[in-house]
């Protein structure tokens, strides 16, 4: 089990009433950049989650040319680590089988939540990780480039790109983590990039937090620096939407 969520807003004070705007933005604001995530609860019927959403900048299309999607279960892809599954998935981060920059931001908010057990979006820090590296060995993260390859669910889709980056990458507005369980390709004999993953799969097991729908709930993850993945689930009725937010 993850620990419990610490960095859960409500839409609504103590007396049911919904927070004023700026109120609430300037909340999220605070417990993004402090904790990497927020999970917005409480959400009244009329929020408008793309107008919250485009405050944070401007939406990056998905690979298939998506810009709000919708996650729902693909009949016949349950056999592959896809997102449009009802499977697990495997910790990542979003965008490392691209040329240039990763999503910023990603969002996901809750249509219909799963019934029965499953379907949690789980996360980590990843600066839970790096504190397990040495300077020196973060350095050689920066300078290393690595091939990155794709999901089998994306190139049954026709998309198969891969494309090479470091780990680590700096940037004028942050350091950029990229990481993925099955994708980075490890060179043999690299034991640095083997500890990445098997240090970051043993503490996305052990830390992650579990994020369990109520309709309307929306998570949204600094994707430069936390791992996100899913706990498989039955129903399959599950229903989020799903946008991702460029750098600036
Ligand atoms: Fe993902």
């Amino acid at each position: 089990m993850g620990r419990s969520p610490d960095s859960v807003l409500s839409c609504v004070d103590m007396n049911g009433e919904a927070l004023a705007d700026g109120v609430l933005r300037y909340a999220f604001g605070q417990l993004l950049g402090n904790n990497g995530y927020v999970h917005l609860v409480g959400v009244p019927e009329d929020f408008d989650h793309v107008a919250f959403l485009k405050e944070l900048g401007d939406f990056q299309p998905t690979p298939t040319g998506t810009v709000v999607g919708d996650v729902k279960p693909e009949r016949g892809m349950d056999d592959v680590n896809h997102g449009q599954n009802r499977g697990g998935l495997t910790p990542h981060t979003e965008g490392y089988e691209f040329r240039g920059l990763p999503p910023r931001y990603l969002a996901l908010w809750c249509v219909v939540p799963p019934s029965g057990p499953g379907g949690e979006t789980t996360m980590l820090d990843g600066d839970r990780i790096l504190a397990e590296f040495s300077d020196e060995e973060r350095g050689r993260l920066h300078d290393t480039v690595y091939r990155w390859g794709s999901t089998e669910g994306l190139a049954r889709h026709g998309v198969t790109p891969t494309a090479e980056h470091p780990v680590l990458e700096r940037h004028e507005n942050g350091l950029i983590l990229r990481f993925s369980s099955n994708y980075l390709i490890v060179p043999e004999g690299d034991e640095l990039a083997r500890r990445l993953i098997d240090r970051g799969n043993v503490l996305f097991a052990e830390k992650h937090i579990a994020v369990r729908y109520q309709p309307r709930d929306m998570v949204v993850w600094d994707n430069w620096r936390m791992l996100h993945s899913r706990n498989a689930f039955q129903d399959p009725a599950r229903h989020l939407k799903r946008v991702q937010i460029a750098a600036a």
